[in-house]
């Protein structure tokens, strides 16, 4: 089944939004399989944020992503990876539509409240980067009939 890495960024734990954010991808009908809550060590955030690492907003993203704690989620489910991007909503929060979390809840790009990964492959390599495979449940809700055909 499709997984997908997720991360509620140091501005959402701050702001007490954790709650709010996992309930929104478990009453949609995703399965959590992976979380902690941990300090993002320089060297972590500086892989999990290779692709921007031209970019001049590079070095404070890391920055703010080793400012304090981010909670790491692994979720499971058909088509959970573009799904939870249209659940999370665009980069820019003023840009994002109401009802998404950045749209609901954000209005700055550098504190977007969360991070999900934007491809199957992507969310491949972010899982093992993020999880060991002993930090993962595999479970079945057996509420599944209710939300599948
Ligand atoms: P993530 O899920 O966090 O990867 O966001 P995204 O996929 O919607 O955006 P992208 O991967 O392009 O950028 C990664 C993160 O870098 C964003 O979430 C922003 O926090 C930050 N970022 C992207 N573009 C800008 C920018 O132009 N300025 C600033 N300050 N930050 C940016
Ligand atoms: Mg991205």
């Amino acid at each position: 089944l499709e997984r997908t890495f997720l991360a509620i960024k140091p501005d959402g734990v701050q702001r007490k939004l954790v709650g709010e954010i996992i309930r929104r991808f478990e009453t949609k009908g995703f399965t959590l399989v992976g979380l902690k809550i941990l300090n993002v060590s320089r060297e972590l955030a500086e892989q999990h944020y290779d692709v921007h690492k031209e970019r001049p907003f590079f070095a404070g993203l890391v920055e703010f992503i080793t400012s304090g704690p981010v909670v790491a989620m692994v979720w499971e489910g058909e088509g959970v990876v573009s799904s939870a991007r249209k659940i999370i909503g665009a980069t820019n929060p003023l840009a994002a539509e109401p009802g998404t979390i950045r749209g609901d809840f954000g209005i700055n790009i550098g504190r977007n409240l969360i991070h999900g990964s934007d491809a199957i492959e992507t969310a491949q390599r972010e899982i093992a980067l993020w999880f060991k495979e002993e930090e993962i449940a595999n479970w079945e809700p057996t509420l599944m009939a209710w939300t599948r055909e």
